[in-house]
C-alpha cells in the first residue's frame, strides 16, 4: 500500500526530513509521512536521513526502510550495518531492516555482522534477523502464513512470527521469561501474547521488562506501546527515570507512554523532554507533539494532501 502525491508534495517532505533548522518533531513529520510513499526520492532522503546526527531519526529512518520492505535500500542498509561509527541503535535497525526486506541475498551480511559487530544488541538483531529469513522460506509455499508473517495486526513488520494459536498465556510468559530460551522464541512468545491481548497477556509483557537483554527489553517497551494498556504505565515509568537503562529502551518506554497519554505520562515526558541523552529527550519531544496535534484534532502527518490509493 502507497500513496500517491504530487512532485511538489514529496520535495516538500524531503527537503523537511533532512533540514537539521527544523525541530525534531516537524522532521518526523515528515518521515511519517515519507514512508508511506515510495519510489526513489522518497527512498533517497530516508537514506540520507539514515546518517544524521540525530540518533533517533536516523534509527527511525532505517526502521521505515525496513517496514517499506524496499529492496533497493539494502545496498545503503549494509553499509550502514557496518559503519561502526555510528550509534548501535541505528546498526540493530539497519539489521532489523535487512530482515524485514527478507531477501535471501542478506543472510551473508547478517551472518557478517553477526559475526563482527561489538554490540550485542546489534548481534542479537542479527541472530533474530536471520532466523525470520530462515522461516519466510519455510513457509513461502502457505499464501495466508506469508502475510501472517509479513504483516501483524498491529500493522508491524514483526521481527519474529509469533507462536502458533495453541500455547497458553502461562506457557507463553514462561518461554518469554526464560533467559536459556533463544531470542527468536522469546520474541515470537512476546508478540504471541500481545496478539491474544487480556490482563494476563499484558503482565506477562511487563514482567519482562526485567528481562537480561536491552533488545528484548526495547521491543517488550514499543509492545507495551502498540497495546496502549494503562497498567503498563507504571512499569515504563520506571524505565524512562532509569539513567542507567539503555537509551534504546528508554526510547521505547517514552513513546509508549506517549500513546498511553495518561497523566502521569504526559508529567513525566514533560520531565524527560531536558534528559542529558538526545534519544530520550528527542523521543519525549516528539511524543509531546504527536500528542498536542491529537489533541487539537490535526493529523501529525502531512498525509491530508494526499489520497489514498491502493497498490
Ligand atoms: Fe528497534
Ligand atoms: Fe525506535
Amino acid at each position: 500500500m502507497g500513496f500517491s502525491s504530487s512532485p511538489e508534495t514529496e520535495k516538500f517532505l524531503c527537503d523537511r526530513l533532512l533540514d537539521n533548522a527544523q525541530p525534531i518533531s516537524e522532521r518526523f513529520r515528515a518521515l511519517f509521512s515519507l514512508r508511506n510513499l515510495r519510489g526513489s526520492a522518497p527512498r533517497q532522503a530516508l537514506l540520507l536521513a539514515t546518517r544524521d546526527p540525530s540518533n533517533l531519526l536516523a534509527h527511525e529512518a532505517a526502521f521505515a526502510l525496513g517496514q517499506m520492505q524496499d529492496a533497493e535500500a539494502v545496498p545503503a542498509l549494509e553499509r550502514l550495518l557496518f559503519d561502526l561509527t555510528l550509534h548501535p541503535i541505528v546498526r540493530h535497525e539497519a539489521a532489523e531492516a535487512l530482515g524485514a526486506i527478507g531477501l535471501e541475498g542478506n543472510v551473508c551480511i547478517l551472518e557478517k555482522s553477526l559475526a563482527t559487530d561489538p554490540a550485542q544488541e546489534v548481534r542479537e538483531t542479527c541472530e533474530l534477523a536471520l532466523r525470520r529469513i530462515e522461516e519466510q522460506k519455510n513457509v513461502k509455499h502457505n499464501e495466508d502464513e506469508m502475510l501472517h508473517l509479513s504483516v501483524s495486526a498491529f500493522l508491524s513488520v514483526d521481527p519474529a512470527r509469533p507462536t502458533s494459536d495453541c500455547s497458553s498465556v502461562q506457557e507463553l510468559r514462561e518461554v518469554l521469561l526464560n533467559e536459556e530460551k533463544c531470542m527468536y522464541e522469546r520474541y515470537a512468545a512476546l508478540f504471541a501474547l500481545r496478539n491474544h491481548g487480556g490482563e494476563g497477556s499484558v503482565s506477562a509483557i511487563v514482567d519482562s521488562l526485567s528481562a537480561g537483554s536491552a533488545l528484548l527489553r526495547h521491543e517488550v517497551a514499543y509492545v507495551l506501546g502498540q497495546l496502549q494498556n494503562k497498567a503498563a504505565s507504571d512499569a515504563l515509568s520506571e524505565v524512562l527515570r532509569n539513567v542507567n537503562e539503555h537509551p534504546m529502551v528508554r526510547h521505547e518506554a517514552a513513546e509508549a507512554l506517549g500513546s498511553i497519554a495518561d497523566k502521569e505520562s504526559v508529567a513525566l515526558l514533560e520531565e524527560f523532554v531536558k534528559d542529558p541523552e538526545s534519544i530520550v529527550s528527542q523521543s519525549c519531544e516528539v511524543a509531546l507533539s504527536m500528542l498536542e496535534f491529537e489533541r487539537s484534532g490535526k493529523s501529525f502527518e502531512y498525509l491530508f494532501m494526499q489520497t489514498p490509493q491502493v497498490q
